[in-house]
Formats: structure tokens, sequence, C-alpha cells
């Protein structure tokens, strides 16, 4: 018999209790879980109702958006809605700032989201998510101006992802570590099922997508070319690569066991500055790694430190074991 299996409204009135978490936060994040479930329940049900395919129209970063992509981000909407201290969304799938407050007030939270990450893997039956940010403001913001989202990573109080794999996962970070829950089909609730993950130091795993080896810069081919020579090259053990296309499953997997993820900045996303974006992407991956012992860089400046000048902005992205990201911002500083 496993050791109580706390609910997510247990564990974040806890965390209310000893870390003095808003209860508007515990409300917003109850509302996000929501989104999640039904999320997950879209996925899964995708292939009876045909809507796993384009929805015949293009987002703001040039993606083909998915029928699945539109209706995350509507569930994603209309549940953050719900709760009266969101002053405004920001999402992959949408072009503006969507602002459900004239007058933002001090205590009010912006929301970030990709509402489905790894999209493209969706007709393969392979694993997808969503990735969520929530900052909370300080002073009044003006809600005529989109620049006033413009938030770095370090402003964030709360953080996490969903994945819908084999079963659904949702990791959350309030700044308190980090903390894995299930779905538990049956009472559909969310079940604390992995507490206070932490990331192991070591590690010989990397995930990269590798077929762009002649787009990236030297200190990433470096990187790699050291991995995967071997116990006779300078690291001196074998490594594994692994590459999803889902940065979900990708920043699970490193959660779980260890090691490295990178999506640089290369000739073929340069003029972009990376492919994954900084708001709703990089930092709450960010976070949620720093939370769990890691680190999170571009190769030359901590992720959380980046001040964003546009709310779809991309960035390079290197996180996982601290020890390998300390030795590709080793490799980005001698290059
Ligand atoms: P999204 O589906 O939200 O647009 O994000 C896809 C991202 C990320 O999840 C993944 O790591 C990366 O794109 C995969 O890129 P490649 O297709 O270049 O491998
Ligand atoms: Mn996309
Ligand atoms: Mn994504
Ligand atoms: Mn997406």
């Amino acid at each position: 018999m496993r050791e109580k299996q706390l609910t997510l409204r247990q564990f974040l009135l806890l965390d209310h209790r000893q870390h003095a978490l808003e209860k508007d936060l515990i409300f917003l994040l109850e509302d996000i879980a929501t989104s999640c479930r039904i999320i997950s329940n879209h996925v899964r049900s995708g292939a009876f109702v045909g809507n796993l395919g384009s929805a015949g129209s293009t987002n703001i970063q040039g993606e083909t958006q998915k029928q699945m992509d539109v209706l995350a981000n509507e569930e994603f909407v209309r549940h953050c809605s719900n709760c009266g201290r969101v002053a405004a969304l920001v999402s992959e799938e949408v072009d503006e700032v969507y602002w459900l407050k004239s007058n933002p007030e001090p205590g009010d939270y912006l929301v970030y989201f990709d509402p489905l990450d790894g999209s493209s893997n969706l007709e393969l039956n392979l694993s997808v998510g969503s990735i969520f940010s929530v900052v909370r403001i300080a002073h009044a913001i003006d809600a005529s101006d989109d620049r006033s989202v413009l938030r770095a990573g370090h402003e964030q109080v709360c953080a996490g992802y969903s994945v819908y794999g084999p079963s659904t996962s949702l990791v959350v970070t309030t700044g308190n570590g980090v903390n894995c829950f299930t779905h538990q089909q049956g009472t559909g609730e969310f079940r604390l099922t992995h507490p206070d993950m932490r990331i192991p130091e070591e590690t010989s795993e990397f995930a990269i997508n590798a077929s762009r080896y002649k787009l990236w810069d030297a200190p990433i081919q470096r990187y790699f070319d050291e991995c995967i020579a071997g116990r006779d090259g300078p690291r001196e053990k074998t490594f594994n690569m692994r590459w999803v296309a889902s940065m979900v499953a990708e920043v699970h997997r490193i959660l779980t066991r260890g090691g490295v993820f990178l999506y640089p900045c290369d000739d073929g996303n340069r003029t972009d500055g990376g492919k994954l974006r900084l708001m709703y992407e990089a930092n709450p991956m960010g976070m949620i790694i720093e939370q769990a012992g890691g680190a999170a860089s571009t190769g030359t400046e901590r992720i959380m430190d980046v001040t964003p000048t546009s709310h779809h902005q991309r960035v390079a992205v290197i996180l996982g074991s601290k020890s390998e990201v300390a030795l590709l911002e080793k490799y980005h500083a001698e290059a």
C-alpha cells in the first residue's frame, strides 16, 4: 500500500499553509488542471471524432495549426477566464495578447501557455502536452499596451506542464520544488505520485534534433561530437540519445532520469532567434528544471534572465542536468 497520495487540492492547500501560496493562485491552478484534463480527453478521443489533423489555418509562428491546437487553446481560454485575478492571457496560438481586465491591479496574474506542445506528434499517437506559466504583477499595468506582458522568467510565481502520454501527468512548481500528479481514471483526480522530483546532476543522455548538425554553431557541434565519441573520446563514456520532438516529453524524461535537452539557435532559425518560444515554452520549463536542481541556459545566459522584447519571441534552449549545461556554457564562452 503506497503512502497517501494527496489530491492536487490537498497538496495546494498544504502549500498555502506552509508557504503562503495565494488562494487565488490555487483557484487558477485548479482551472489550469481542468483545462489539461479536458484537453487530454480531446486528444484520447481525437481518432473517433476525426480532429487530429490540420485546421487549415496558420498561427503567428507560421505553423499550420492542428484542429487540436485550436481546441486546446479554447479550453485554456475558457477555464483561465474563471479566475477573477487573471489580467491577460498569452498563447502560442493567438497573435495578440488577450486582455481580460482593462485596469489590471497589483496582485493580478498574467498567464502564458502553449496549449498543445508537440502537436506534430498527434497523428502518430506519441506524447503531446500543454505548458503554462504564471506571473503575478506587483504594480498596476497598462492593458492598452501589449508590451506590459513582457516579463522575464524570474518573475514567474508558478509554472508547469501536462503530458498526455500513456497516463496524463501534471507537473507543477510554485517555487518550492517540483511535484508530479497523475490523473486517476475513475476518480477524475490528479494525485501526487512523484513528490519532489530532482534531476540527477550527472548524466550520459542527451536530446537534440541531430538532423540539423550542419546548421549548428561550433560549441554545439563540439559537445555533440564529444558525446558520440564514446569511451575513447574526451568524455570517456558512452552517451545515449533520444528525440521525441515533444518538449514536454523530453523534459519529463529529464526530470525522471536526468539528461540534457538542446534546441539551439542555428543557421536554419537564426533570423527568429531559435525555434522554441521564450515566454510559454522556455521560461516555464526553465523554472521547473531549476526548481528540480537542474539548469536552463541559452548557452550564454540563464533563460529566466532573458529580457523579452516580444511575446512570441524565440530563444535558444539548453536545459537539464547542471554539469552538462555548465559544460555547454563553457564551450560557448571558449568559442
Ligand atoms: P509546438 O508543437 O508547440 O509548436 O512545439 C514543438 C516544438 C517542441 O515541442 C519540440 O521540441 C520541437 O518543436 C521539435 O522540433 P523539430 O520538429 O525541429 O524536431
Ligand atoms: Mn506550434
Ligand atoms: Mn510547443
Ligand atoms: Mn504548441
